[in-house]
């Protein structure tokens, strides 16, 4: 089977581990009977700087001839956020991508790896079997709400609007929904502020009437405020966490720093087709970009979501989990999973850490005789 993979490698450290996402592909390809053509889209600083805009509408077009789209972080650094060539990045790029391409469903993996619990800010006990999903709202909400300013009682006033119509909710709670019934837990949290916001109250309603479909999954509701506190004190209670697009950004956030590293995590968007837009949760990381530091997993652990989520493909998924796994429980380690005891030959570069984990898909393929 051939794949259209468009690629939008992003920002800085963006290029150093989509490279590495993409080493891993070919191993892949090696591997299991697929095959990818690579289409390089052009967007953010880079697009700027050659036409003047961060998305041109060409890479619109040509996105819409792929089967997925995996992308590297866009932005910019904090010194330069007011530069025009980044200050337009959310509004120009980012948000307009999930728009285009209609990806209302965002969901954002966090796992504990055994080997680097000691990463964790939160104390071991707490996290045993930790494996969360936040399924976050990607198209709706306060991000796309109206947004626009006036005067109150004669003072300068902003505003940006939450709203949210029940064919939003209802199509991302039975993604939510699906996904739950079809994981070990089984269990979905719905995530709110329904003791102060109406658009909550109408999130409950429906979320509720869709749950009537789904006997097999355990449902509870619960305030975002005594999440983001629970979420710390007892994250091991969340399985599939459904929530709105204001929420969701900063409850996945928070979620991230159980596991160790934000470098660590991949995260899907999905719309109603196969098509998907894959990409790290972390930023570009200037500060250590071109200094081959960055680590790769991030992007290397999108390639488990796609295969996943676009192309039904679960045996390859496992795959690469299990080889981004097995280096990991080796001891393999790039600079920021370093806890300061770890053996000093074991830290690698991004590129090597992509070695490392291509030579175990190679490796898996030939000890099984080649998977197909
Ligand atoms: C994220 C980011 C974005 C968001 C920003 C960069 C617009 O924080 O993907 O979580 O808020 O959605
Ligand atoms: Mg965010």
């Amino acid at each position: 089977m051939k794949y259209r993979l468009g690629v939008l490698k992003g920002d800085f450290i963006g290029p150093e581990i989509t490279d590495e996402a993409i080493k891993v592909l070919r191993a892949v390809e090696k591997a299991f009977s697929v095959a990818f053509d690579i289409i390089d889209l052009e967007a953010s600083g880079t697009a700027y700087d050659k036409y003047g805009v961060v998305l041109p509408q060409e890479t619109l077009t040509l996105g819409e001839t792929c089967d997925a789209l995996l992308k590297g972080p866009f932005g910019g650094p904090p010194e330069e956020i007011n530069h025009p060539k980044w200050s337009n990045m959310e509004q120009g790029a980012i948000l307009p991508l999930r728009k285009h391409f209609n990806l209302y469903t965002n969901l954002r993996e966090v796992k504990i790896y055994d080997s680097l619990i000691d990463l964790s800010p939160v104390k071991p006990e707490r996290l045993a079997g930790v494996d969360i999903v936040v399924v976050r709202e990607l198209t709706g909400g306060m991000y796309f709400g109206e947004k626009g300013s006036t005067i109150v009682d004669g003072s300068k006033a902003y505003y940006d609007v939450e709203l949210y119509s029940e064919l939003e909710i209802k199509r991302i709670a039975v993604k939510a929904f699906d996904l739950a019934s079809s994981r070990k837990r089984k269990k979905l949290t719905l995530i709110g502020k329904s003791n102060v916001m109406k658009s909550s109250v109408l999130w409950r309603e429906v979320v509720e009437d869709v749950r009537s479909s789904y006997p097999d999954v355990e449902f509870d509701y619960m305030h975002v405020d005594n999440a983001s506190m629970q979420l710390i004190m007892n994250p091991g209670q969340f399985d599939v966490i459904l929530t709105s697009n204001i929420f969701g950004d900063i409850l996945s956030d928070e979620a991230s720093v159980l596991c160790g590293s934000i470098g660590l995590l991949p995260s899907a968007s999905l719309g109603d087709s196969s098509f998907g837009l894959y990409e790290p949760v972390h930023g570009s990381a200037p500060g250590i970009s071109g200094k081959n530091l960055a680590n790769p997993i991030s992007a290397i652990l999108c390639l488990p979501l796609m295969f996943r989520h676009s192309f039904k493909r679960e045996d390859i998924a496992l795959c690469i989990e299990q080889a981004v796994k097995s280096s990991l429980d080796e001891g393999y380690r790039t600079k920021d999973l370093q806890a300061g005891n770890d053996d000093e030959d074991k830290v690698l570069g991004t590129r090597e850490m992509g070695d490392v984990i291509s030579d175990k898909i190679l490796m898996a393929a030939t000890s099984s005789g080649g998977h197909e």
